[in-house]
């Protein structure tokens, strides 16, 4: 039985993707006809490009598991039989990681894919849900598609939808559905042998082997669950102990998966404990973003890319010259450094892992990240967790030295860039207009100025410009650089699901070993005052304080 049916549909204005996909709470999505919307506008929006289009084509399907998953994966899978797609390859259970979803796109030479995921927001009926599309390469939509989607979206009609027998997600296999192919794979395998073929697999399993090396991954209840019991575990023989919270939750324990030291407790305790293990993991929801830790530290997500770039000829899939790096532009300016003593370009790019892919597609750069928990290379299109933990390891097994070793000796070559964000959540959209655009208003008068004891020298709107397109990008953020070098960014959050979030993120570098070890608070504790005067917080927020520090 094979019928389409047509439905009536109307605009839903707020369907326009942010920073990583459309993300709202998981009531609006659960609106009749509002993810079928979405998705519609999505299929002939690629459709009026014969180079995009799905129909006729393949396209990966899966998402981080949480609440409103299945239910998701059916509306997509009846909408995709109804487009004329020709196979749909989805991960079992409906299950598929963002890095694992993107391999498999350029894996199969996939004309794209659908993610069903929040990332690291909480889920459930209070919670959030998520989509990303990825196009053809395994990138994440560029933000001219996503826009022309939510044009599409604003006049769509109507929707199609097949009725399809209910497919056994369950097992792997092969099923019809109209004139469609529904391809249930294992959600890890492929994603494994990447990994494999990447790693000193043999050095890591001789370290986790070895008794006197302890460490712990979280898989915080998210989609790396299944991947880390399959690649640290079965074949890298890590013992069950060694992993915690890898059964999969649709509402992930009711915690948001966020791979933080807010959120990752029984890890955190753990690693700050008095015997604690020598290395500490985790991943968020859908498995993109990393956390690394030592005994009693967090190593910072900029620090982690320079490292990663430094030490990269320990992993055999990184033996060839580095290329270039990119970071987004609020990220730590480390693996700037990294970058001049190799003698290979640096890109800044807007925050969103969207803008490395250009760079990855044309060669440009081998490693990637931002200071949100997000590091890559050229292996992918996505940021990718699991992955980070594995070039951690990698690194840990073959230099024979602990995480802080690590750091520190980065540090003492190239100093260190300490590093704090703060975040001024659940602001009224209004007021958070009003403070970004007095900003700008306000930039071109700011140097020269003395703030706080301290002299800017400069301040800008960053402004990007892409270059293998030539594109240009604005509104990403406000740079402001003081006379001894140090560093603050302004910019409004593009994943919230709830009013606004100001992000200000401060930097300064420090060349002397000494001053190392001292914690970033105290270090930019003026630096973060001065970001509040120049962006006259407490008066135009009421806000004495943020209500996230990372750092
Ligand atoms: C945040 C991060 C950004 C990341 C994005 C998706 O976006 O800051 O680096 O790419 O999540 O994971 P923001 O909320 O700041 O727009
Ligand atoms: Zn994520």
């Amino acid at each position: 039985m094979f019928n389409i049916h047509t439905y009536p549909t109307h605009p839903f204005p707020d369907q326009r993707a942010g920073t990583s996909g459309l993300r709202k709470k998981t009531q609006v999505f659960a609106q009749p006809g509002y993810l079928e919307n979405f998705v519609q506008a999505t299929l002939d929006t690629l459709d009026e490009d014969p180079q995009r289009t799905w129909r006729n084509h393949t396209v990966i399907l899966g998402g981080d598991g949480r609440y409103h998953n299945d239910e998701a994966i059916r509306t997509i899978l009846g909408m995709a039989a109804a487009h004329g797609v020709r196979r749909v390859v989805v991960g079992r259970a409906g299950i598929l990681s963002t890095p694992a979803a993107s391999h498999l796109v350029r894996l199969r030479q996939a004309r794209g894919a659908l993610i069903l995921t929040a990332s690291h927001n909480p889920a459930g009926p209070e919670g959030d849900f998520g989509i990303k599309i990825s196009v053809s390469g395994g990138a994440p939509a560029p933000e001219s598609l996503t826009e022309a989607i939510h044009a599409r979206s604003c006049v769509l009609e109507e929707y199609s939808v097949a009725t399809i027998p209910e497919p056994d997600l369950g097992h792997p296999g092969e099923y019809r559905a109209g004139n469609m192919t529904v391809e249930v794979i294992d959600s890890v395998a492929d994603y494994a042998q990447l990994m494999e073929s990447l790693f000193d697999f043999d050095a890591i399993a001789a370290l986790i082997g070895n008794q006197s090396f302890r460490f712990l991954y979280d898989a915080m209840h998210g989609a790396t669950g299944p991947y880390a019991r399959a690649i640290l575990g079965q074949r890298l023989g890590a013992a069950s102990e060694s992993m915690i919270r890898t059964d999969m939750l649709p509402d992930f324990g009711g915690e948001a998966p966020d791979p933080s030291l807010q959120h990752a407790h029984q890890l955190v305790l753990s690693l700050y404990d008095r015997n604690p293990p020598d290395f500490g993991a985790a991943s968020d929801g859908d498995g993109d973003r990393n956390m690394i830790l030592g005994p009693g530290l967090m190593v910072p997500p900029g620090d982690s890319l320079a490292i990663i770039a430094a030490n990269a000829d320990v992993a055999p899939g990184y033996r060839q010259p580095l290329r270039g790096i990119a970071r987004s532009m609020p990220t730590s300016r480390a693996a700037d450094r990294v970058a001049a003593a190799k003698g290979v370009p640096l890109y800044e790019t807007p925050t969103g892992w969207k803008f490395f892919c250009n760079l990855l597609e044309d060669q440009r750069i081998s490693f990637c990240g931002e200071e949100s928990f997000g590091t890559s290379s050229s292996h992918a299109r996505e940021k990718d967790g699991l992955w980070a933990v594995l070039f951690w390891l990698n690194i840990i097994a073959v230099r024979r030295q602990s995480v802080s070793e690590i750091l520190a000796r980065h540090w003492q070559q190239y100093g260190r860039d300490f590093y704090l964000r703060h975040d001024y959540e659940g602001l009224d959209l209004e007021t958070a207009d009003t403070l970004i655009t007095r900003l700008r208003d306000n930039l071109g008068n700011l140097p020269g100025e003395t703030v706080a004891g301290e002299r800017i020298e400069k301040a800008d709107a960053f402004r990007y410009v892409d270059p293998v397109t030539g594109e240009t990008a604005t509104g990403h953020g406000m740079r402001v650089l003081f006379a001894d070098d140090s560093r603050l960014v302004f910019r409004l959050s593009g994943t919230g699901t709830a009013g606004a979030t100001l992000r200000i993120y401060g930097e300064k570098h420090e060349r002397d070993a000494a001053r190392h070890g001292l914690p970033p608070a105290t270090v930019l504790a003026k630096l973060m005052h001065r970001a509040r005067l120049i962006a006259a917080i407490p008066e135009l927020t009421g806000r004495e304080q943020p209500s996230v520090a990372v750092g």
